[in-house]
């Protein structure tokens, strides 16, 4: 893809990755991703905004080939999917300094080897001056990193924001075309590298808001021209209540949990209790982490397996307490041979949740009567929980 250009003097470059199926090891991508980076060519000063990952560095060095003097490489964040192609940036352009953040330097020494003479850092709030065109860096932590910032391009209203409102998709479209289809890519990258972070990333938003944006150019997926659709995405994941729903990851061997799962769900969805449920066996990990965006209450399911969860459930419960959903409840539900300490070590594993546990349903064997009544309690204290917290 060549440069293409987005107003007077700026442009998109970077590279679009049809084929990316999965993000830092672990992150499903089923629609690609792209490496955005961004040219600024003011009167007196050229500004590249970011690079792309390592291994298409080639191609933003072919975008770049019109350009004869580049005086700088603003590094937004300093993962390798955007920092990664600065040296090769800075060994066809050795004049060029690169801009970052102060808690980004090291990491850039640290990650890539740029010698440090090489780097200069701006502080919150500085301005770069490019001549006829003004670059404020606004200090954004924890989007995705502690040492992440946007850049905001004064005179054309755009803001830079890397990961930040980021989506993974591959598209030949500059802007966003179906809100839909982004509104589902940027809540999984929300999910996945955002949601642990709420509370300070809150504050991000209030800083750029601070601002007349028209419009955000992240550094993955299109831009937006229509900031306030993503904006307000973000502020209903970060700061609206849980919705009336139930998120249930499961495992099950031989049926036993997959029946007790099946009536808990039966019995919800007759209270007007909405349920995701995932089998952990051939889930897609990105889904679950949407649907733990808004979920009121988490309820596992799993066999006892060598005495403790079944692996792919602990898994699933190390993913939730990382990730710090906004839940309030939680329970579990399986099955036993003989014995073991399943809930135990789950519970154990939750530590960072702020959730009421509700009385967990263990079966010895496959699930009896008094087993389903069990459940339809727990369904019924679901059901009442979520009424008094009004979640919808
Ligand atoms: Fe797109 Fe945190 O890197």
């Amino acid at each position: 893809m060549n440069a293409r250009k987005i107003t007077n003097k700026v442009f998109l470059m970077g590279f679009v990755d049809w084929d990316a199926r999965l993000f830092d090891s672990l992150i499903p991508l089923p629609d690609g991703t792209s490496y955005n980076a961004y040219l600024i060519e003011g009167s007196e000063k050229t500004v590249l905004i970011d690079t792309v990952e390592p291994e298409f560095g080639d191609v933003l060095l072919d975008q770049l080939s019109a350009v004869k003097k580049l005086d700088y490489i603003v590094s937004l964040h300093a993962e390798q999917d955007h920092s990664g192609s600065i040296p090769s940036i800075l060994a066809k352009y050795p004049e060029a300094k690169v801009i970052t953040s102060i808690r980004a330097k090291d990491m850039l020494i640290d990650l890539l080897s740029i010698p440090e003479n090489k780097i200069i850092t701006v502080a919150d709030g500085e301005t770069l001056s490019l001549g006829d065109k003004n670059l404020e860096f606004i200090y954004t932590p924890w989007v995705h990193w502690p040492e992440t910032m946007c850049a905001y391009l004064k005179e054309d209203k755009i803001l830079f924001s890397c990961d930040f409102f980021g989506s993974h998709i591959a598209t030949t479209d500059i802007y966003v075309s179906d809100e839909g289809r982004v509104y589902e890519a940027a809540k999984r990258y929300f999910a996945e590298i955002m949601m642990p972070f709420k509370k300070i990333i809150v504050k991000d938003i209030d800083k750029v808001l601070s601002k007349e944006i028209s419009v955000i150019a992240p550094s993955h997926g299109p831009l937006y021209p229509r900031p306030s659709f993503i904006i307000d995405a973000y502020k209903d994941w970060l700061e609206s209540p849980a919705h009336n729903k139930v998120v249930l990851p499961y495992i099950s061997m031989h049926g036993s949990t997959k029946k007790m799962v099946d009536y808990l769900v039966s019995s919800l969805a007759q209270k007007g209790v909405t349920v995701e449920i995932f089998n952990l066996a051939v889930t897609d990990i990105g889904k679950l982490a949407i649907a733990l965006v808004d979920a009121g209450t988490i309820v596992i399911g799993t066999p006892t397996l060598l005495s403790g969860p079944h692996p792919n459930v602990i898994y699933g419960a190390y993913l939730a307490n990382v990730l710090r959903p906004k839940a309030k409840f939680i329970s579990i539900i399986g099955s036993f041979g003989w014995g073991g300490k399943t809930v135990e070590i789950l519970s154990g594993m939750i530590s960072n949740l702020k959730v009421e546990v509700l009385n967990p349903v263990l079966t010895k064997g496959y699930p009896l009567e008094s087993d389903f009544k069990a459940l339809e309690v727990l369904a019924k204290e679901i059901e009442m929980k979520h009424k008094e917290q009004g979640f919808t």
